[in-house]
């Protein structure tokens, strides 16, 4: 379905970015994985696209490294752009720092938009760009989220505003706002059996989220059935948030 098509995943060597990475590979794009600080797990994943994708690196958080990550870039057009890296963080009132507020804001909100911003003359007239955000931008949740949740529903924000600016060139924005999914990110969380046990009972499906729930989605924005839907922020949750 996306041969020819050539597709950047920010944050693709971990967790939901990796699942995405691998399904795009699968449908016949021709992918680029980045990472920040886990060569070796982007490695993997090229490994498993047979070799052939190209790896790139950056912190988004630093502004100047996306920079020089799209000026290696320079020529690449791109048809499918996924910004799925972040961070999460506890923030609680109180008991925050700074270097955490910032490391929050500057990963999850700033990051992105300035991937966008660099991005932008590389995209293809009719890309498909596509935020992971996350149903804590939806939802209010005691102990410590606000400020993640905060730069969630802001990617939800960004969305929007970024589908009707990009409209002209007919590349559609979405974002996916998955609800727990078991990556690096919530291994922690879930160490404790009771806890998973407790979260996975909230799931009106029965389980816990997967990265290949994310990617199924991620691969229907880019087909051709999915060519009227833009502004959305998809909620892929297995009804834990309704
Ligand atoms: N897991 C969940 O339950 C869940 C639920 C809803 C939404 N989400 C969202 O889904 C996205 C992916 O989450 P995940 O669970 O797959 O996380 P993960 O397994 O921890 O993977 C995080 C990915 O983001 C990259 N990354 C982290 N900080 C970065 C930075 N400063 N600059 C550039 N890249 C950075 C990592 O690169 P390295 O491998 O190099 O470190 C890795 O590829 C996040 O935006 C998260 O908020 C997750």
């Amino acid at each position: 379905m996306l041969h020819g098509k050539t597709a950047l995943v920010i944050g693709g060597s971990r967790g939901i970015g990796r699942g995405i990475c691998l399904r795009l590979g699968a449908e016949g794009a021709e992918v680029i994985v980045h990472y920040h600080r886990n060569r070796k797990a982007a490695d993997e994943v090229r490994g498993l696209l047979g070799g052939k994708a190209r790896v790139v690196q950056a912190d988004i958080a630093q502004p100047e490294q996306i920079e020089a990550m799209f000026a290696q870039l320079a020529g690449v057009k791109l048809d499918v752009l996924v910004i799925c890296a972040g961070v999460w963080r506890a923030s609680p009132v109180g008991g925050s720092t700074v270097a955490v507020m910032n490391e929050i804001v500057d990963t999850n909100l700033k990051g992105p938009f300035w991937v966008l911003n660099c991005a932008s003359p590389l995209l293809a007239h009719g890309a498909r760009v596509i935020n992971i955000s996350s149903v804590a931008g939806r939802i209010g949740v005691a102990g410590g989220r606000s400020l993640y949740g905060a730069t969630k529903a802001a990617v939800d924000a960004l969305t929007r505003n970024w589908a009707l600016e990009l409209a002209p060139r007919r590349i559609l924005v979405n974002a996916i706002s998955p609800g727990y999914v078991t990556t690096d990110m919530t291994a922690g969380h879930f160490s404790d059996p009771a806890v998973y046990e407790n979260a996975r009972r909230r799931h009106p499906l029965g389980r816990m989220g997967v990265p290949e729930d994310t990617a199924g989605v991620v691969l229907f924005l880019c087909s051709e059935d999915g060519g009227f839907i833009t502004g959305q922020s998809i909620n892929v949750s297995g009804g834990f948030v309704v």
